[in-house]
């Protein structure tokens, strides 16, 4: 590393470290440790700033907005719509009306799809997104397409991740009416070229709307130059709120547009025979807004304000290129998009051998390091990329080069983890299916066992080092059971679970599963110790959700994980139900 490059990093970091002060978070440590949080594309943390500004609103200032003619009643409207004016100027608005506070970014799109999808979509209409959305940026619109018989088209991407714009010069024509794309790539970091892609439909005569969830919290947002005639963004990326976000949308179509939703404030009269609607923006924010909310983000924008957003991008420029530049030194890491304009977040995966993006995730959360792993919500992208998942780490104001450090040291260790021989399904030596003898004489006695042997492990870590190792041995799983009929979705790996009456019994099942995934072979192992060999009516009867929650895995286990879990679970069961049902004890077998 140079010195001057050297130099660089160590004056943001300090710079950084004062910064971190602002955020109370980081006095909580996570599992045992100092919170390296590398997740800020999925929210940001909050600080202090905001966290008072809510907390007063609600302490000073709270009573419901355009409704009162009381002291109180007034300074909360004052403090809604001053975040109002905050927003606008952040985005170099000058129309205030054009700002419309939302739930977030997804309400946001479903607000434009569906309301101009109304005033403006007919059969054969097409709309065009692009093949690196969020799903929030894909399913408005499909909804949209089958309402009215329009036609979705994805403007393609290379591998690198960036936008192929000569293909979307091809695509736009008459037919085209609205096109939405992200300013900034949550999966890949890649930045698009929102000015030509903008031009470029508006020369055609399509509508543009952009999807800056990500971008905002990174860059300065000049929609004044952009001319792009809807930008929606969330809040809590802005290190704001959650439940508050925005939509600006061109006066020219926001006047058009009928209302998204009915209901109060958003109406100048209300008869049975008749409804007008009131001016922008209160025609698009019907009902108690998230007042706190919006007063909240008001405050994270002076704070971002105060930091300079001039200063973000230089310090998180240096940072992202550090953080690639270190991750190139883990084995087997291969960085996912690599676009010539990137910002904000690195997506990889980690190969020779394989490790599957979610058991990195656990084994990182175990050193108190948070990044997200999965599909990042843009499943068409990564079947586009060919992988059904990655980490990925993405930065905020408040991480120093150190947290990179702490996460390539991580890393590191990880790949130092001798990982069990793992049979692929293009290696698997077919076999016969062997299944094991039950555990226990019952899934009860079995689970008295399990939550005996937990009871000795300490904390996360050593539990989960427990159900790894578990994992480690379960049974084979023979290639000619790697099946469709017996994949169990909603894993988010991949599972196969395959399960058959016992031979020679009235109503005994036998089950064998597998996974990609460490975690997820643990906990197929405790499944296998709890039902396999065991009675249907008893494996029926078995309460699952108690014994999590007596294993402590209901608080440890993220939710696709658990919902994982349950799939594996339902299939168990529903076999188990379907030997009961079809046997009438004939003992034919
Ligand atoms: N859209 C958010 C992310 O990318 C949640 O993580």
């Amino acid at each position: 590393m140079s010195a001057i490059m050297r130099s660089r990093e160590t004056k943001t970091a300090s710079s950084v470290l004062d910064v971190r002060k602002d955020f109370p978070i980081f006095d909580r440590p996570t599992r045992g440790k100092e919170l390296i949080y590398l997740d800020s594309g999925a929210t940001t943390q909050k600080p202090r700033a905001v966290i008072d500004a809510v907390s007063q609103f609600y302490e000073q200032t709270n009573a419901n907005i355009h409704r009162g003619n009381y002291q109180l009643s007034l300074d909360a409207t004052h403090a809604y719509e001053q975040a109002r004016q905050k927003v606008a100027a952040f985005l170099h608005v000058t129309d205030t009306s054009e700002i419309i506070f939302t739930r977030g970014t997804t309400e946001s799109i479903n607000l434009v799809a569906s309301s101009l999808g109304r005033l403006l979509l007919k059969q054969g209409d097409e709309i065009l997104v692009s093949a690196m959305e969020h799903h929030s940026n894909i399913v408005p619109w499909q909804l949209a397409c089958e309402h009215y018989g329009a036609v979705l088209k994805v403007i393609p991407i290379n591998d690198a991740g960036e936008l192929l714009l000569d293909e979307y010069r091809k695509m736009l024509n008459p037919r085209t009416r609205i096109v939405a794309v992200t300013h900034l790539s949550n999966a890949l970091g890649t930045i698009n070229d929102i000015k030509t892609i903008t031009q470029l439909a508006h020369d055609a005569g399509a509508v543009v709307l952009v999807d800056g969830a990500q971008w905002v919290a990174h860059h300065p947002t000049d929609l004044s130059a952009l001319e792009v005639d809807f930008y929606a963004f969330s809040g809590h990326k802005l290190y704001g709120p959650t439940g508050i976000g925005v939509l600006y949308g061109k006066r020219a179509w926001l006047e058009k547009m009928p209302p998204y939703q009915g209901g109060g404030d958003m109406i100048k009269q209300v008869s049975f025979a008749r409804t007008t609607y009131a001016e922008l923006p209160s025609k698009f924010e019907a009902g108690t807004p998230d007042i706190s909310g919006a007063v909240g983000l008001g405050a994270a924008i002076d704070y971002l304000n105060s930091l300079g957003m001039a200063k973000i991008v230089q310090q998180e420029d240096v940072l992202l290129k550090y953080l690639e530049r270190r991750l190139q030194e883990v084995p087997g890491l291969s960085i996912i998009g690599t676009a010539a304009r990137k910002s904000g977040a690195v997506s990889f995966v980690l190969d020779q051998p394989v490790m599957v993006p979610y058991d990195v995730g656990v084994r990182l959360d175990l050193d108190g390091i948070a990044v997200r792993t999965g599909h990042h919500c843009c499943q068409p992208l990564m079947d586009r990329l060919g992988l059904s998942a990655t980490i990925r780490a993405s930065l905020g104001v408040y991480n120093p080069a150190s947290d990179i450090d702490a996460l390539v040291e991580s890393l590191l260790r990880l790949r130092q983890i001798q990982l069990p021989m793992r049979v692929s399904a293009s290696t698997a030596i077919d076999s016969e299916p062997v299944y094991p003898e039950a555990f226990a004489e019952s899934p009860e006695a079995a689970a008295e066992q399990l939550v005996d042997e937990f009871s000795f492990l300490d904390d996360w870590n050593d539990r989960y080092q427990y159900i790894i190792d578990l994992g480690n041995k379960l049974p084979a799983f023979p290639q000619s059971e790697r099946i469709e009929v017996n994949r169990v979705h909603g894993c988010q790996s991949t599972v196969y679970l395959s399960a058959r009456k016992r031979p020679r019994t009235v109503n005994t099942l036998d089950f064998l599963a597998d996974s990609d995934a460490d975690i997820v072979r643990g906990l197929i192992a405790i499944l296998q110790r709890l039902f396999t060999g065991q009675a249907t009516s008893s494996i029926l009867a078995f309460d699952v959700d108690a014994l999590l929650e007596k294993l402590g895995l209901d608080k440890n286990l993220a939710l696709t994980r658990r919902n994982g879990m349950a799939s594996m679970i339902q299939r168990i069961k529903s076999m188990a139900q379907a030997i009961e049902s079809s046997c009438v004890g004939c003992a034919k077998c």
